[in-house]
């Protein structure tokens, strides 16, 4: 990976500086005790590093679908096919595991976001009002990427 850069596993000794990242990506941040919460219960939880961490995805497996719960890379990293390769690993590690799809839900308003998924082969299944919590309700759209 370009870099030097790989994809390994979560570790506990990683979620200050995957809860300092989400910070400074999301409008609506997880606390550590939520990425912690995700460690415990055994989601999927991988990191992509350097030196150092830059991003992150956590999906779960249930029966027959992934769900992609989060996903980030840091600003200055950006742009440079990172994002893109943990949604690779998503796909890889759900079709191994026996997968048909991945769901994952977007705001409509994070166009970036919503490029990368279009970008991989995710299409919009359905609009799920008010998924959102305070201060700004705003709807999700659910994308789907069948395996
Ligand atoms: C979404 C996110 C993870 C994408 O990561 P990334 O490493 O920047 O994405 P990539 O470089 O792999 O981009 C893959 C494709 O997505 C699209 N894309 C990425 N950034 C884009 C931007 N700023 N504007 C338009 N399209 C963009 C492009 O199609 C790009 O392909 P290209 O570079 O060949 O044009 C990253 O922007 C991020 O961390 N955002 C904040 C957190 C977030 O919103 N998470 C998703 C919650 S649902």
């Amino acid at each position: 990976m370009q870099g030097g850069a790989r994809i390994v596993r979560m570790q506990e000794a990683d979620i200050d500086t995957v809860a300092t990242l989400e910070g400074e990506v999301s409008p609506a941040p997880w606390s550590s005790g939520i990425f912690r919460d995700c460690l415990r219960a055994e989601y999927e939880c991988w990191v992509v590093h350097a030196e150092k961490v830059f991003g992150y995805v956590i999906f779960s497996l249930g029966p027959g679908e992934a769900h992609l719960l989060n996903i980030a890379i840091s600003p200055a990293r950006q742009r440079r096919g990172f994002g893109r390769q943990l949604l690779a690993k998503v796909a890889s590690i759900a079709r191994v595991q026996g997968m048909q799809r991945i769901l994952l839900e977007v705001r409509p308003s994070n166009l970036r976001a919503r490029a990368i998924y279009e970008r991989a082969g995710f299409e919009f299944l359905s609009l799920r009002e008010k998924y959102y919590g305070p201060p700004n309700k705003e709807d999700a759209l659910v994308y789907t990427l069948s395996l």
